[in-house]
């Protein structure tokens, strides 16, 4: 099992360039294979997310070249197979192959997906999605088939502006006769970045970034290439680290409107921020403002930075509100830094976080992806030495996050035992 050692309080500088984005890296491979040649992708991350997608590609007798961040797709010879189990369970976002397999071979069989136990998480936005295409569902017990003679464009309204189910939808609609209407659809920046590269494949798409997304359906899609966008959440995470130890901390290769929600709660807090269209310099305050933040959909406060953020509010100097909107169970790290010496109350999907109080180095646990982000920070300020525990959960979204940290000063290392 590996784990992370870090020893707490060191200041941060120099810089930490942003890797490309895991939410949107994790749909653009399974969009590729609606190609019927072959798709680049620049700026990969190089996270156990791409890996495990490239294991369900390779399963279809799909070809992947992966180096320096360039990954090259042949598609040219992909056959619709059942994807198992075993490897639908690794990551959330197996379930865009339910979306390009139904849309590419009007059948699809596939299990259930996997992904960060944040919430009941439902599909339900994309069964429905898929059904109004014309798709018949069958579900027995966590293998869900998908089958459709034809699949036909058609008005679908989401009750949520669900991420997944927006780009799920894309996907089967792509290819569909006539044209499809998503309404309340996600808004998010990787929705843009997945229909940048069905269109420069050939496909119809307009809106993507609206709440009303037109999908005109077309019977072919050829090659494409993008460039994936960089992860507005790894961005959050290591300006957050800045706000608490950065001395001329610079992060580069952001987008600034990616990130607002976060630099103007930021900036309320009284943290010194020099942004640029494509780099933050940060320089960490004496004191903080304590403020509420309530997650929200894009372009709201992001819920993968709720956690994160929740271990600077109890730096904040009186009593901070954290309240997660999105999914029922975003509280597992709180148990952690109060172990540490945080205070904070939970109430429901509340927390009220009362500062600042020094955190001292414990042995804790990365519950999920983001609580395990939570860890890494909470372990960077405290005084003495922090050991992580499940650190796989921070491996599969954050591309070299110890080497990042190390160059920029910090004492973190991983070890197995
Ligand atoms: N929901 C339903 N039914 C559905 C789909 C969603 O009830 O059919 C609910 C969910 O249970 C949740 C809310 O709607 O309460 C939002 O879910 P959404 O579908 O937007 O999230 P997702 O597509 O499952 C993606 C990211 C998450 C990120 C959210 C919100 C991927 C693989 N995951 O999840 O990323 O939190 O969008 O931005 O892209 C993470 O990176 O740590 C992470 C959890």
């Amino acid at each position: 099992m590996k784990k992370l050692i870090i020893n707490g309080q060191h200041e941060l500088t120099g810089e930490i360039k942003i890797s490309g984005a895991k939410n949107s890296v994790v749909a653009l491979i399974p969009a590729a294979i609606l190609s019927d040649d072959n798709v680049t992708l620049y700026n990969v991350p190089n996270i156990s997310d791409t890996i495990a997608l490239i294991d369900i590609i390779e399963l279809l007798n799909g070809k992947v070249e992966y180096k320096d961040e360039v990954m090259k797709i042949d598609t040219s010879k992909i056959e619709n197979k059942v994807v198992p189990e075993n490897l639908s369970k690794k990551l959330r976002a197996s379930y865009y192959f339910m979306g390009a397999l139904l849309s590419k071979f009007h059948y699809a069989e596939i299990y259930f997906p996997g992904g960060c136990n944040i919430g009941s998480r439902p599909i339900d936005f994309h069964i429905n999605g898929f059904k109004k295409l014309g798709a018949e569902v069958t579900i027995e017990g966590n293998k869900y088939t998908f089958k459709a003679e034809k699949l036909k464009g058609a008005r679908i309204y989401l009750d949520f502006a669900s991420v997944g189910a927006t780009i799920n939808i894309m996907l089967a609609a792509v290819k569909a006769e006539g044209t499809t209407y998503i309404s309340n659809a996600a808004k998010e920046p990787e929705i843009v970045n997945i229909a940048s590269l069905l269109n420069n494949m050939g496909a119809k798409i307009s809106g993507a970034g609206t709440s009303e997304i037109k999908i005109e359906g077309v019977n072919h899609l050829s090659s494409g290439v993008i460039d994936v966008i960089p992860d507005r959440i790894e961005a959050g995470t290591y300006t957050i680290i800045g706000a608490l130890l950065g001395k001329n901390l610079k992060i580069s290769g952001i987008i600034e409107d990616h990130i607002d929600a976060l630099l103007s709660k930021l900036k309320e807090m009284g943290v010194d921020l020099d942004v640029d269209d494509n780099s933050i310099i940060i320089n960490h305050p004496d004191t903080y403002k304590p403020i509420n933040v309530k997650t929200l959909v894009f372009p709201g406060f992001a819920t993968d930075l709720g956690q994160p953020m929740s271990v600077l509010l109890t730096q904040a100097n009186g009593m901070s509100i954290f309240e997660e909107t999105i999914y029922e169970n975003r509280m597992g790290h709180v148990k952690y830094l109060q172990k540490m010496g945080a205070n904070i109350r939970i109430n429901d999907r509340t927390a009220i976080i009362v500062g600042p109080t020094p955190l001292k180095g414990e042995e804790v646990v990365a519950t999920d992806l983001r609580a395990g982000a939570a860890m890494v920070i909470a372990g960077l300020i405290a005084k003495g030495q922090s050991t992580v525990n499940e650190i796989d959960h921070i491996l599969r979204g954050y591309e070299n996050i110890v080497e990042k940290l190390q160059n920029v000063g910090a004492d973190i290392n991983i070890i197995e035992d």
